[in-house]
């Protein structure tokens, strides 16, 4: 559906290159929901913004359903763009217009006749649940309200496409997650592909269904949500992972940790699992199998995708072989393990 091909894009600033976005490739199937993450001046907004060449690649190309937006004349590219929605983090609505006036305005652009306009404006405010807020303006609305007006003017044209920017980024916990909820649901109802992106591994986390890691302008991983949970690659999805499942080591047993096992040591590791192994009792039957003690001393379980995933970090302990085969019992079993470091007690 979304095909970016070796996409690079620099800016001049004070005569200088500075590049933005390096050899990005990227394909984003239709129906799907892909998310980009990254931390702040990752190139994330100007990633997005090359698919509907509000900015323009410096190389490589976008095709929208095997058409190049790189090679469009303006009057292709208007057609393009139609068929591409956009909402951003701060609504971009017109504070001079009502709700009805701003989800009218692609419409009125295009001109479609007004007849047609009310019906489709009617829709639009059923979808998004905003019938009783038709005549009000956007001062008068809260930000989550507001991305709805956003999101129903996006939607007006039909388009194929759906581009998020940072769309739940100054939302309350509450609004964020009825946007999302709104967002998956057009996605699940309409068939709306979606390229959404974020900085927070919680947003990806709900609705979509693979993602990519942008770091310095680079896609540095690319995985379904679920994958990059469970077993991140690079350090800076490990600490995207961890920032959102919260899962720290505990202070108090940081403080006792070393790089290296001795006699009174317990391994500290991080298993995550997902699916399958999920339903099995496979702590219970390393404890008895490999007579090892076992401490939980973090634990994360939610459902991702619809899919039950686990992080643990715990603390084995007892004879130094049967903690290797009980680690290679885990990774036999499909369970990801990181091994944390060695907790020394003195006791
Ligand atoms: N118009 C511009 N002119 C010059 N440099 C720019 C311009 N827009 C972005 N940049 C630079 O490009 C890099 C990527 O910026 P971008 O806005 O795409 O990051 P981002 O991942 O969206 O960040 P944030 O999470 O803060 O929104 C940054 O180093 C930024 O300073
Ligand atoms: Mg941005």
């Amino acid at each position: 559906m979304i095909s970016i091909r070796n996409l690079s894009k620099y800016y001049t600033i004070h005569h200088k290159k500075v590049l933005a976005l390096k050899h990005i490739n990227l394909d984003v199937k239709p129906k799907e929901i892909y998310g980009i993450i990254g931390r702040s001046g990752a190139g994330k907004s100007t990633l997005i913004r090359c698919v509907n060449m509000l900015e323009r690649p410096s190389e490589g190309n976008i095709l929208i359903e095997g058409h190049c937006v790189t090679e469009m004349n303006s009057a292709q590219l208007r057609e393009a763009r139609r068929q591409m929605g956009m909402i951003f983090q701060h609504f971009n609505l017109l504070q001079s217009r009502n709700v009805i006036e701003n989800i009218a305005l692609p419409l009125e652009l295009a001109g479609v006749s007004s007849d047609k306009i009310k019906t489709r404006v009617d829709d639009l405010l059923a979808l998004t649940e905003l019938g009783n807020h038709a005549k009000q303006y956007p001062s008068q609305l809260s930000g989550g309200q507001k991305q709805r007006v956003a999101i129903a003017r996006a939607l007006a044209y039909s388009p194929k496409v759906l581009l998020c920017d940072e769309a739940t980024s100054s939302l309350d916990p509450q609004s964020t997650m009825s946007i999302l909820e709104l967002l998956s649901s057009i996605n699940h109802e309409l068939g709306i592909t979606m390229l959404l992106i974020s900085h927070e591994m919680d947003v990806v986390k709900t609705i979509c269904h693979r993602v990519g890691v942008i770091h310095q302008g680079e896609i540095i991983e690319q995985r379904s949500v679920v994958e990059l949970f469970t077993d991140p690659h690079t350090q800076v999805a490990k600490d995207l992972v961890k920032a959102s499942s919260r899962m720290e080591i505990p202070r108090i047993i940081k403080e006792l940790l070393q790089s290296t096992a001795d006699n009174n040591t317990g391994t500290l590791i991080r298993i995550a699992y997902h699916g399958e192994s999920a339903s099995q009792p496979i702590i219970g039957y390393l404890i008895q199998q490999y007579r090892i003690d076992i401490n939980i001393l973090q634990g994360n379980i939610e459902t991702i995708q619809d899919e039950i995933v686990g992080v643990l970090i715990v603390e084995i302990k007892g004879d130094k072989a049967n903690i290797e085969k009980s680690i290679h019992f885990l990774e036999r079993n499909g369970l990801h393990v990181e091994i944390l470091g060695y907790v020394q007690r003195n006791h």
